[in-house]
């Protein structure tokens, strides 16, 4: 069987976060704006992930994950200033064991949107002694959890938390205030600066980076000056900004990549989407990648997936955004991993649960798991740690979805048949 084989030793697997799988996240500042109904959903039980992720773990090995992303909760492990929690410490270095017993490489995330309530009482991140409660507890991490963790995420997409919390003011503390947004965005990067050198003094082969989530911008028409002005700006400010602010401290880029717009029409209207709207893109995952390429770090793609409860969009995204990473790595382009988002349904953030993104199935109400059909493709995949082209057939094409063009040449590059030729 001919595969689209992939570099050796990649990471392939799924990702998480802390507050939308672990459920009962008392001590943050999510909690205390669903319980005032400030957000418009609330969290709850959500995958009961704090109890199950024994059970989760085993379906991931099951589905051949070689690596698994989640974020530790800071409130969780430090409920009160100061003052870290025993059990708390005991369930992530078990959740640890369990992966590394699997076979399966964490990759960690320190902060992954939410704060704890007494950090958010104190000013939260608008106030520069953030960096030095961010500092404590990643000391805390390093001592407790170092011993089993290489691969660290300081930020979940900084340049996305500010902006919904200080910017629209959607998340909480709910600012509108573009200058918070500015000292917000100064203070995370000094953060993961700080929490960068602090890692490597003390784990010197660890590998620090940050969770970046990339938009693909195309101009709404490319003849337009102003257009192409305007598409420039945005990218510069939602794409480029922390990269160029942080590429020194990066040993690697994490990558979340789920569509493209056109700053000026928003999106095309004829692009198929998800259950979220969302338009699905496979080619400006090719495309971002280039961008990044210009900072020469290895990458890996630490979120990627759609909202698709019926699994009907899952197993065709799946291989065309795999075959926008073979193009990239064709070019030459270092990517090193594929992280799907998510492992399970999960808390949506302001979506709540309807934005069904697992590769698991998660009820509710029963707490029970099914693995979606798509879940099983991912897995033949990675068993062949590559594509089989005989995979590529199940496509369907869509009119709406033409093959990448950059997927051709990465074909005609190898010079190799390409299958993709309707
Ligand atoms: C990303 C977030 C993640 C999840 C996905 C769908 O922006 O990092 O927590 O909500 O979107």
């Amino acid at each position: 069987m001919e595969t689209l084989e992939f570099p050796k030793n990649f990471f392939w697997g799924a990702s998480t976060s802390a507050h939308q799988v672990e459920g009962q996240n008392k001590n943050n500042d999510w909690w205390r704006a669903e319980q005032l109904g400030l957000v418009p959903h609330q969290s709850g039980q959500a995958a009961n992930h704090y109890e199950l992720f024994a059970k989760d773990f085993a379906l991931a090995k099951q589905l051949d994950h070689n690596a698994h992303r989640f974020s530790i909760e800071w409130s969780r492990l430090e409920p009160e200033p100061g003052a870290f929690d025993q059990a708390a410490t005991i369930h992530y270095r078990k959740m640890l064991i369990a992966l590394r017993e699997m076979g399966i490489e964490p990759i960690v995330t320190l902060h992954h949107f939410t704060n704890p309530q007494w950090f958010a009482n104190l000013g939260g991140w608008q106030k520069p002694e953030a960096v030095k409660f961010f500092l404590r507890y990643v000391a805390y991490c390093l001592e407790h959890f170092g011993d089993y963790v290489n691969w660290w995420l300081t930020f979940n997409e900084p340049e996305n938390f500010a902006t919904m919390a200080y910017g629209q003011g959607v998340w909480p503390p709910f600012k509108k205030n573009w200058w918070a947004v500015l000292r917000v965005c100064l203070n995370l990067a000094k953060a993961h600066r700080r929490a960068y050198k602090k890692i490597h003094a003390k784990q010197p082969k660890a590998k620090v980076g940050m969770a970046h989530a990339m938009i693909a911008y195309a101009p709404a028409n490319s003849d337009n000056f102003l257009n192409l002005a305007l598409t420039r700006i945005v990218k510069f400010f939602r794409n480029d900004l922390f990269i160029k602010l942080l590429w020194k401290h990066f040993d690697f880029i994490g990558l979340n990549y789920y569509f493209y717009a056109r700053p000026s029409t928003i999106s095309p209207a004829n692009a198929l989407r998800s259950d979220l709207g969302w338009a699905i893109a496979p080619q400006g995952l090719t495309q971002v990648l280039r961008e990044l390429h210009r900072f020469r770090k290895p990458i890996i793609i630490t979120e990627n997936g759609l909202a698709d409860r019926q699994d009907t969009l899952r197993k065709n995204f799946i291989i065309n955004h795999l075959l926008a990473i073979y193009a990239a790595i064709a070019e030459g382009i270092n990517v090193r991993g594929y992280l799907h988002w998510s492992l399970l349904d999960s808390f949506e953030w302001q979506e709540g649960f309807s934005g069904r993104f697992g590769l698991i199935e998660v009820d509710l109400a029963s707490q029970a798991r099914t693995i979606r059909p798509s879940a099983w493709i991912l897995s033949e995949i990675i068993k062949a740690n590559g594509v089989p082209t005989a995979m590529l057939s199940i496509l369907n094409q869509n009119k709406k979805q033409p093959w990448p063009e950059a997927v051709k040449r990465a074909f005609q590059k190898i010079n190799r048949v390409n299958p993709l030729k309707s």
